[in-house]
């Protein structure tokens, strides 16, 4: 894990709270390329994931900070969409920091997949 968060070879990005002393949370996202193409599309998309409060601090804000600097920094990036899977009890923070459901997404998940012969 230590090797694959290493700064500078790292295709993710962290963002941490604490208090000086110990983590309090953190929030962490890897950019992925679109296809390249000829008009003027943006040509990234970001995935977010492992946001997370230690349950002593939650309720305070802290989970929306780090969720906004996630999202300011994708927006500086470029990137066109965030994409995140949410637990239930956490949609209602998503959707206030401006993240919406969306129905065109399709998943595909190793296990599950039924070919058709
Ligand atoms: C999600 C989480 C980071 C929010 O942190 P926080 O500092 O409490 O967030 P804020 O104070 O900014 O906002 C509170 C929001 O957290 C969400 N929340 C509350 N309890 C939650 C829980 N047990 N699990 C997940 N989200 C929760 C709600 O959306 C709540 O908003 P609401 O009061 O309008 O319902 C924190 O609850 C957590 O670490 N949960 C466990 C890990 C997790 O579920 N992460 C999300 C994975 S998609």
């Amino acid at each position: 894990m230590k090797k694959r968060f290493r700064v500078g070879s790292s295709a993710w990005r962290c963002w941490v709270v604490d208090d000086g002393d110990q983590l309090l949370g953190h929030v962490c996202v890897q950019l992925f390329e679109k296809m390249p193409n000829p008009v003027n599309e943006r040509e990234v998309h970001a995935y977010l994931t492992n946001l997370y409060v230690v349950p002593e601090m939650r309720s305070q804000g802290l989970g929306r900070t780090l969720l906004n600097e996630a999202l300011s920094w994708c927006r500086a990036q470029g990137t066109d969409a965030v994409i995140l899977w949410a637990t239930p009890e956490s949609k209602s923070l998503y959707r206030r920091c401006g993240l919406l459901q969306s129905n065109d997404i399709l998943e595909f998940r190793g296990g599950t997949l039924r070919g058709r012969n």
